[in-house]
Parts: C-alpha cells; sequence; structure tokens
C-alpha cells in the first residue's frame, strides 16, 4: 500500500464498501459470476480507513485477498450481499457499492450436482434484488456512492442510473478504454452527480482514484461542495 499519510476527512464516520463479483449458484459445484476483481472496492475501503472512518468491507469473489485489518464480511450471491448490507446500514454515514453484482441468478438452483442429460439444456434466471436501488429508497441521512461499468454511451447511462437509484454521487468508467475497468490495477473515472459531470479524472491506480473519490465525497456530506 501507499506510505504517504491521508487526511483524517472520515473521521468518526461509518462506510460500508462493497466490492468484488457475487457468485450465483446453479448446483453446488457451479455457479454464474463475472470478471470484477474486487480492486476497486478494496482500494476505497483501505484509503476510507486511512481517512479515519470505521470501514466495513463486504465482499463477493475477488482476484486478490481483503486488505488486512478491516472488518470485513465475505459473501457470495446478490441476496447475500443485501443481508449483509442490511445489518450495517442504519446507522452508517457513507455507502460505497463497487460490487459488480449479477442482474440475474438462477430461478432454482439445484440441491445436488445436476448430471448431463439432452444435447442442450436451458437455464432459467430470475431477477435479483437492486440492492443500490433498494439503498436509494430508504435512505435517510446516508451518502450513496454507486458505480458503472459500461461499454458504450458512459454519460447518459451514469445519468439515468444515478436518477434511477437516487445516489449522491456515480462513478462510471468505459471499460472497453485501455487502463479502466475489471482486473486492472488503473481506472479511468467520471464521477456524476444529479447536476451532471463533477469531476473526469485521468488514467490513475485504484488507490489514487479511491483518494479523490473519498475527499469529494468527504467535502459533500459536510455540506461543502467540491
Ligand atoms: N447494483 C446493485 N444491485 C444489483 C445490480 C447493481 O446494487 N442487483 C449496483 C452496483 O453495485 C453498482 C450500480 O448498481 O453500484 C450500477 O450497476 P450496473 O450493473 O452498472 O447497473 P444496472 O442497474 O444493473 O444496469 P445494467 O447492468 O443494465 O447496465
Ligand atoms: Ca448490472
Amino acid at each position: 500500500a501507499n506510505q504517504q499519510t491521508v487526511p483524517r476527512l472520515l473521521a468518526g464516520k461509518k462506510v460500508i464498501v462493497t466490492a468484488g463479483g457475487t457468485i450465483e449458484r446453479i448446483d453446488p459445484v457451479r455457479y454464474i459470476t463475472n470478471d470484477s476483481s474486487g480492486k476497486m472496492g478494496f482500494a476505497i475501503a483501505e484509503v476510507a480507513k486511512e481517512m479515519g472512518a470505521e470501514v466495513h468491507l463486504v465482499h463477493a469473489h475477488t482476484d486478490v485477498a481483503p486488505p488486512a485489518g478491516i472488518n470485513t464480511i465475505a459473501v457470495q450471491s446478490a441476496d447475500d450481499m443485501y443481508k449483509a448490507v442490511l445489518s450495517l446500514w442504519e446507522d452508517s454515514d457513507l455507502v460505497v457499492k463497487a460490487a459488480a453484482v449479477a442482474d440475474y441468478r438462477p430461478a432454482s438452483p439445484a440441491a445436488s450436482k445436476m448430471k448431463k442429460s439432452g444435447e442442450t439444456m436451458k437455464l432459467e434466471l430470475v431477477k435479483t434484488v437492486d440492492i443500490l436501488e433498494q439503498l436509494g429508497k430508504a435512505k435517510t441521512s446516508q451518502f450513496l456512492i454507486g458505480f458503472a461499468a459500461e461499454t458504450n454511451d458512459v454519460e447518459r447511462y451514469a445519468k439515468e442510473k444515478l436518477q434511477r437509484k437516487n445516489c449522491d454521487l456515480l462513478v462510471a468508467n468505459d471499460v472497453t478504454v485501455e487502463g479502466a475497468g475489471f482486473r486492472s490495477d488503473t481506472n479511468i473515472v467520471q464521477v456524476f452527480d444529479k447536476h451532471g459531470l463533477v469531476e473526469q479524472m485521468p488514467v490513475l491506480t485504484k488507490h489514487e482514484v479511491a483518494k479523490r473519490l473519498l475527499t469529494i465525497a468527504s467535502a459533500r456530506m459536510q455540506g461543502v461542495l467540491s
């Protein structure tokens, strides 16, 4: 990690960070997941802690180990992640939803290993809970940050998601661009609020993205616009 000291902008704040890609079971040995590495969420959790926050990290499947010294809850599915976040939600100040949550899950996961039979098979999927959307509805004083990974029309989709999920900030990245996205150590993001673009960041390490993002969030949580 990074040895530089960071201003304690989040001292006394309770922060929930979600990270990684959820795992949606097909049967006991098979599942559906996605390309999320967990690195962006882990960087946010680390920096929030450096800034003095009480950090709770809820993570699903990741490529790397979670940072040491942070309260961590490991989960699998979107449903598990929702329950874990709700258990921490009430007195939280800031929630950062960096996890890549599956949009659909198998309708009826098999209790024992499925056997092969015909030449084709169909897997029925049903929608998962949209955690961020539910939090957006339940929000009282929490500051909510959503993420969006897009391949096209980044700004349009980012604004639409920010509104639909009642987020305070939405961090969008174009995953088709070199140096951005899922498994990379760097990211190129645009931060939006309900009025539009707040900050367009150059290519930065995920740690630096986390620092800048949490600096913007902490200023806004104190009612200072930046
Ligand atoms: N999210 C969530 N629960 C879901 C799906 C998404 O909490 N079931 C959150 C993600 O953690 C992220 C934000 O919503 O912070 C945007 O996720 P994204 O997949 O980009 O948006 P969707 O609304 O699922 O739209 P789509 O996948 O169709 O682009
Ligand atoms: Ca999605």
